[in-house]
């Protein structure tokens, strides 16, 4: 939710984007020839209106003989014009690449490269995965399908698990949890949203309970600012409504929110054997009660943590002495690992680790690193399969869509990426940016099955403030302040946005690569007071928050955009609330 962007990076005229690909993690062998493992290099040079891919497919398994084929599915409007060393046919968003008569086998570890023309408007996202002969490419040999916790309902492993070491529970989580699942509704977020005027239009839907203190676990009787009831109330009242997932926010890491004041938490720097002993250790208890087999029980892990180890140390822009400590000290990382092993080795329980936002770390210069330090966290835990996925835009502001500012788009001769708003971004868009970040993360070493969430609380920037139509300007900072929907000041506000409304409403499966659109951020629920607010739960006050700020570095010193009148952070703000519905988009 602390969005912290950084400075300007060179454009390169054709961006050049390299992924390896794949998805689902269990070969199902569709025929005697089919491959039993395979991997697909897919890179493109693009420019506004087209691109050329260049794509090897490597086959992991046993040889093929009588032909194969490679199938993918674009998310966009790619449209192949031309291909080469292969024949190319495509319907709809559905291609398919068959061998050329001469090339019609491919021994195992053997590989086949072609390319193809397209065009294509708005992103260029790449496929999510690829198939060899039906095969999911997964880039390596399925050996123990119980390995997967991310397996496609078709699989039927054959064999008996292995004799595994891993504390995981074999088998038995599904590819994307919130399929097919209803969610729980929070009755303590329900009650705030119907206390205002037409709040019960939207206090169905499923919200995340945040467990923020240790207190938070069994529940508190006063002066909390969210909530009084614990996990096993929470987990009792889903089994209640018969839901299928319930949402947690594991939100409590020792020197918590470092490079910002508003959500700092009760546990000191140091505090890493506590947030063990007396946090992890009875959230991983309760969730394993064997009561709650029947749920689906999803984690949202550490929000706002690791990229601020990348982005927010000393010696960056309005970089930290805390980020420092919290660097050196590895508290966040280990933490984080621990929570993943312990949390990860529940069957029925879901990690997904928080992202950021393409706000933050949309540019090259903290996108991999961003990643590297999330592998490192999930190693830290034992097993890269204790992150089932990962989620983007917590709490955060960023439009899901920018309709009208893509990062192709150019105006009188100019990229958007030049102006002011978008600062060289690579992403313009959190849909664009989840994808990447997926792609990314699975090239570097991640469970090629992982799915990303995307926050849509208070993304949605509806109202009449909202632009139908691009503008017509051919001035770059003219053209996209009047066509972006995202009507922040600078993308780098993050507290209680004038202006927002509620966004899309909890969807699973809606886009490539996406398990779910999420309300993790309850909406209505402060990110910050706008004054100072004593307070027992180590919240600060951070000027962020305060309508009358100027600004620092990393909002480009501009106006902070906040709501006057804020409780602090976690408290209900029912003006913000009216507001959101006032502004949802799409509208209620
Ligand atoms: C903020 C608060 C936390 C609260 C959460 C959800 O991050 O610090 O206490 O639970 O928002 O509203």
């Amino acid at each position: 939710m602390r969005p912290i962007p950084t400075r300007a990076r060179a454009l390169t005229a054709a961006a050049a984007v390299s992924i390896v690909a794949g998805a689902g993690a269990v070969a199902v062998a569709g025929s005697a020839s089919a491959a039993a493992g395979c991997r697909v290099d897919y890179s493109v040079n693009q420019w506004n209106s087209g691109f050329t891919a260049n794509v090897t497919v490597t086959n992991l398994g046993d040889p093929i003989s009588g032909g194969w084929n490679l199938k993918w599915a674009y998310a966009g409007n790619q449209t192949v014009t031309q291909g080469w060393s292969a024949t190319i046919t495509q319907s709809g968003q559905n291609v398919t690449a068959t061998n050329p008569t001469w090339a019609a086998s491919l021994a195992t570890n053997g590989t086949a490269n072609f390319g193809f023309n397209a065009n294509y408007s708005g992103t260029n996202t790449a496929p999510a995965s690829f198939a060899l002969n039906g095969t999911v490419c997964t880039g390596n040999v399925p050996t123990s399908p119980s390995s997967s916790p991310s397996s496609s309902p078709s699989s039927s492993p054959s064999t008996s698990p292995s004799t595994s070491q891993s504390p995981q529970q074999p088998g038995t989580k599904a590819d994307n949890p919130y399929a097919g699942a209803k969610g729980y509704v929070n009755p303590e977020w329900k009650a705030k949203a119907e206390s205002v005027t037409g709040g019960s239009r939207v206090s169905n839907n499923p919200t995340a309970v945040w467990i923020d203190r240790i207190a938070a676990i069994n529940g508190t009787t006063g002066s909390s600012s969210n909530g009084s009831m614990g996990v096993r109330d929470h987990l009792d009242a889903a089994l209640a409504q018969g839901a299928g997932y319930i949402q947690f926010v594991v939100y409590n890491l020792p020197g918590r929110d470092c490079a910002a004041l508003a959500s700092n938490g009760e546990l000191g720097p140091n505090d890493l054997p506590k947030y063990k002993t007396d946090y992890i250790d009875p959230i991983a208890a309760i969730q394993g009660d064997p009561k709650y087999a029947s749920l689906r029980i999803i984690n949202i892990v550490e929000i706002d943590s690791l990229p601020n180890l990348v982005t927010n140390t000393s010696g960056q822009a309005g970089g930290t002495a805390m980020c420092d400590t919290m660097k050196a000290n590895g508290g966040y990382v280990q933490g984080i690992g621990y929570a993943l092993q312990k949390l990860g080795a529940l069957g029925n329980v879901y990690n997904y680790v928080d992202a950021a936002h393409h706000g933050w770390i949309g540019w090259d210069s903290n996108f991999g690193p961003s990643a590297d330090i999330m592998l490192e966290a999930a190693k830290a835990s034992g097993n890269v399969k204790n992150v089932h996925g990962f989620i983007t835009n917590t709490a955060n502001y960023s439009a899901l869509r920018e309709p009208f500012v893509q990062p192709t788009t150019t105006v009188g001769g100019q990229s958007v990426r030049q102006s002011k708003w978008v600062d060289w971004n690579q992403y313009t868009d959190e849909l664009s940016f989840a994808q990447a970040f997926r792609n990314k993360l699975v090239s570097i070493g991640f469970d090629s099955g992982i799915g990303m969430l995307i926050d849509t609380s208070r993304n949605g920037w509806g109202g009449s403030a909202r632009p139908t139509a691009a503008s017509t300007s051919t001035d770059v900072n003219t053209f996209v302040n009047q066509s972006r929907v995202d009507r922040r000041i600078h993308a780098g506000n993050w507290c209680n946005q004038a202006g927002a409304g509620l966004g899309e409403r909890p969807t699973a499966a809606p886009a490539s690569g996406i398990d779910a659109y999420v309300w993790v951020k309850p909406p209505g629920e402060s990110d910050g007071s706008s004054t100072l607010i004593p307070n027992d739960e180590g919240k600060g006050f951070d000027r962020m928050c305060d309508p009358t700020y100027t600004g620092n570095a990393r909002n480009g010193n501009s106006m902070s955009g906040a709501l006057a009148g804020a409780p602090i952070s976690g408290a209900w703000f029912p003006a913000q609330f009216a507001e959101l519905m006032a502004n949802a988009y799409p509208a209620l």
